[in-house]
């Protein structure tokens, strides 16, 4: 069921007649939303790709939506200014209940700063749907890895409101699951990941 208020009115949900629990049996596992959460370069891509990889290679349904891609296609029209950045997560956290509907293990990689922000879309998520986990990496190891010199730039002052250096980066209180990339190997961490699923019992071991 829906969890905001629509701005259309007469509108009214529609109940399909296939349940999770079908889509479960079919799949042989449920959908849930892994939210990697981090600065820009802490390497969130980087998991999110490996987990995806691992996850298929064991006939598991799962998906990766990915900060930089996203923002090629459904939020074209949004920047980074924290209202934009705001709807940004409001309508990936939409779209990551949809493929957790459809039996999807789907796992985002934004940044998703904000606190608020990211409570938000828990809270649309139904209980234990919804995995925070936090890619933490300093911000000085970040900005040294620098990938995409987006760090350089900002320093520079050709990027306004860059997170980490002009725009703040809220640490979250209590994730699921903190992955320090600056102290474990991409694989282990991601095998750490899949263990997490297997304990909680998303996945069979
Ligand atoms: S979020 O803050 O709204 O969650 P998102 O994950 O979609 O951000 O996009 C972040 C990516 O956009 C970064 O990895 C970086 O490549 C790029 N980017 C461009 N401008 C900025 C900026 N001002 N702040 C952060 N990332 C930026």
């Amino acid at each position: 069921m829906p969890r905001t208020s629509p701005k259309s009115t007469n509108i009214q949900w529609q109940h399909g007649l296939v349940t999770r629990d079908d889509r479960a049996r079919l799949s042989g596992h449920r959908g849930v939303t892994i939210w990697l959460t981090g600065l820009s370069g802490s390497g969130k891509s980087t998991l999110a790709r490996q987990l995806e990889h691992k996850l298929v290679q064991r006939n598991v349904r799962a998906f990766v939506l990915d900060g930089d891609n996203i923002r090629h296609g459904l939020n074209s029209d949004l920047g980074f200014s924290p209202e934009e950045r705001r709807e940004n997560i409001r309508r990936i956290g939409e779209v990551a209940k949809l493929f957790v509907n459809a039996g999807v293990v789907c796992i985002t990689a934004f940044i998703s700063p904000y606190a608020s922000d990211r409570q938000q879309v828990r809270a649309i998520h139904d209980d234990g749907d919804f995995i925070e986990i936090h890619v933490n990496c300093p911000l000085t190891r970040c900005e040294a890895r620098d990938p995409k010199g987006l760090y350089a730039k900002a320093r520079r002052g050709e990027i306004k409101q860059f997170t980490g250096i002009s725009a703040p980066y809220e640490v979250p209180e209590q994730p699921e699951l903190e992955i320090r990339t600056d102290q474990e190997e991409a694989s282990r961490s991601t095998d750490r990941v899949i263990r997490f699923l297997e304990e909680r019992g998303y996945l069979s071991a």
